[in-house]
C-alpha cells in the first residue's frame, strides 16, 4: 500500500475525531493521505492535529493564492487514488449529490476523477429525512461507495443509524477499494461476479406467543464480513437471524427468525461461490409451540423437551451440485478452541473454520474479535483486532481462494 494515497475531506461533525483516528491507522499502513478541511470541520478539530497526523499539508481554502498557486484545485482532487469523505455530513452529501461546488471540499469532489468513498455521520433524523434519502440514492447510483452508518447511542443523546462507521471499518473499506482496484463492484473487483451467502445473527426459538430460546449473538461479525465481501464486488445475500442492525450498503437480506427458517433461506439463497455460515444458530428448539401463553398452575413448572435444529453448515457443506465452491463455518468456543475447530471442520466437511474464543471478554456482542483460521492446511492464528479488521481480512482471504 505504500504507493497508495487517499485525499481526505473531513466535514464538520462530531464524528470529526474519528477522522484523527482514521489518519493514523492509514499512515501506519503505509498509505499517504492528503486532508481537506471543510469550515465547519475546524469547529471540531485542529489543521494541525489532522496535518500532523497525516504529516501533509490541511487544505481548507478554494480560494487561498499560496495553495493555488501550488497545487490547483483540480489537481488537488485528482492527487490521491481515491477520495474519503469522513464524516460526510448531510450537508456534504447534499452538495456532491446536487453538484455544487461552493467551497474546495465540495468543489475537489465534483471535479475529480477518482473513486469516491463517503462515511456518513448524522443525527438519526437527519439520516432518516427524505432529503438525505434521495442524496444518498443519487450518490449511490453515481457510483460513490457509501461505508457505515452504523446504528447506536449518539453523541446528540439519541438513538439510531446515523452513526459514522468506526475508523477500521473505514479503513478497511479504503483497503478493500484501493486493492480491488474498482469501488462499485466493477469488472476489476476481486470478487466481481461472485455471489456470497453470509448467515448472521441469533435465531429466535418460539415456546409461546411471548416467550423463546435465543443467545447474545449480535450478528456484528457477519455483517461486517457481508459488508467487507460486498465492498469486493461480490453479489451477497445475508440470511439474518433478528439484530438491531441496519443493512450493510449493497447487500440483499433475506430476515429470518428460527435455524429451519434460516436453512430455508440459506439453501434458496443458493447457487454461491461461498457461505460464511456466522450465524448463531440454535441447536435446539422447543418440540412443541404453544399457541397460547403457558400460565403457572398448581402442577408446578412445565417440562420443556427439546429436538435437535438443522445443521446450516453440514447441510451447505454437503448440499451435493449446489456445494459452494468454499464453505466457511464459524465456531465459538470457551475452551480448547483449535481441537473444537479441528474436530468441527472435519464433522461438518467445510473448508475453512474459524474459532473464536467466546470466554474472552468484549467478543460476544462486543466490536473485536480474536479469531484462528483452520483449514486442511493448517491453522493461522490473527491477532485480536475490531470485527470490520477481521472481516476485511476474511473477504480478502475468501477473494484469493476463489481466484
Ligand atoms: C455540535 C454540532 C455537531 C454537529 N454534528 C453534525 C453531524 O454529526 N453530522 C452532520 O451532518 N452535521 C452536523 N452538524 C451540522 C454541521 O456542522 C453543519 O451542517 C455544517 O454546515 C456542515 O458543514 P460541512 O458539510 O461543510 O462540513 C453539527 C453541528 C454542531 C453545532
Amino acid at each position: 500500500m505504500n504507493d497508495k494515497r487517499v485525499l481526505l475531506i473531513v466535514g464538520g461533525g462530531i464524528a470529526a475525531y474519528k477522522a484523527l483516528e482514521l489518519v493514523r491507522l492509514l499512515r501506519k499502513a503505509g498509505i499517504g493521505v492528503r486532508p481537506v478541511m471543510t469550515a465547519a470541520a475546524a469547529h471540531f478539530v485542529t489543521p494541525l492535529s489532522l496535518s500532523a497526523l497525516a504529516e501533509d499539508k490541511v487544505y481548507d481554502d478554494l480560494f487561498s493564492l499560496t495553495d493555488e498557486a501550488e497545487m490547483g484545485h483540480i489537481e488537488l482532487s485528482r492527487s490521491a487514488d481515491l477520495l474519503v469523505v469522513a464524516p460526510a455530513t448531510a450537508d456534504l452529501m447534499a452538495k456532491a449529490a446536487g453538484g455544487l461546488a461552493g467551497d474546495l471540499a465540495s468543489t475537489v469532489l465534483l471535479a475529480t476523477d477518482k473513486p469516491v468513498l463517503m462515511a456518513p455521520a448524522m443525527n438519526v433524523r437527519m439520516w432518516a429525512h427524505p432529503a438525505t434519502r434521495r442524496n444518498l440514492a443519487t450518490l449511490m447510483a453515481d457510483g460513490v461507495q457509501i461505508v457505515g452508518p452504523g446504528e447506536g447511542p449518539m453523541a446528540c443523546g439519541e438513538f439510531g443509524p446515523g452513526r459514522m462507521a468506526e475508523p477500521a471499518e473505514i479503513f478497511e473499506a479504503i483497503v478493500a477499494a484501493l486493492e480491488g482496484g474498482a469501488l462499485e463492484g466493477g469488472a476489476g473487483s476481486p470478487l466481481a461476479g461472485r455471489r456470497a451467502l453470509v448467515t448472521a445473527g441469533p435465531t429466535e426459538e418460539p415456546l409461546d406467543p411471548v416467550r423463546m430460546l435465543t443467545n447474545r449473538s449480535s450478528g456484528k461479525q457477519g455483517y461486517a464480513i457481508a459488508a467487507a465481501l460486498a465492498r469486493l464486488g461480490a453479489e451477497v445475500t445475508l440470511v439474518s437471524g433478528p439484530t438491531a442492525l441496519a443493512a450493510p450498503a449493497g447487500v440483499r437480506r433475506v430476515e429470518v427468525r428460527t435455524a429451519v427458517e434460516m436453512l430455508n433461506a440459506a439453501t434458496a439463497a443458493l447457487p454461491a461461490d461461498v457461505a460464511v455460515c456466522v450465524a448463531a444458530v440454535a441447536d435446539w428448539r422447543p418440540d412443541a409451540v404453544f399457541g397460547v401463553k403457558l400460565k403457572k398452575g398448581k402442577e408446578g413448572p412445565p417440562t420443556l423437551r427439546l429436538v435437535e435444529n438443522p445443521d446450516i453448515l453440514a447441510s451447505l457443506s454437503r448440499s451435493g451440485p449446489q456445494r459452494p465452491r468454499l464453505v466457511i463455518g464459524f465456531a465459538a468456543e470457551t475452551n480448547d478452541v483449535e481441537a473444537h475447530a479441528r474436530a468441527k471442520l472435519a464433522r461438518k466437511g467445510c473448508d475453512w473454520i474459524v474459532a473464536n474464543d467466546v470466554s474472552e471478554a468484549g467478543v460476544m456482542g462486543g466490536d473485536d474479535n480474536a479469531v484462528m483460521v483452520i483449514d486442511g492446511k493448517g491453522a493461522e492464528r490473527w491477532p485480536r483486532g475490531p470485527k470490520a479488521a477481521v472481516a476485511g481480512r476474511l473477504a480478502r482471504r475468501i477473494a484469493e481462494a476463489l481466484a
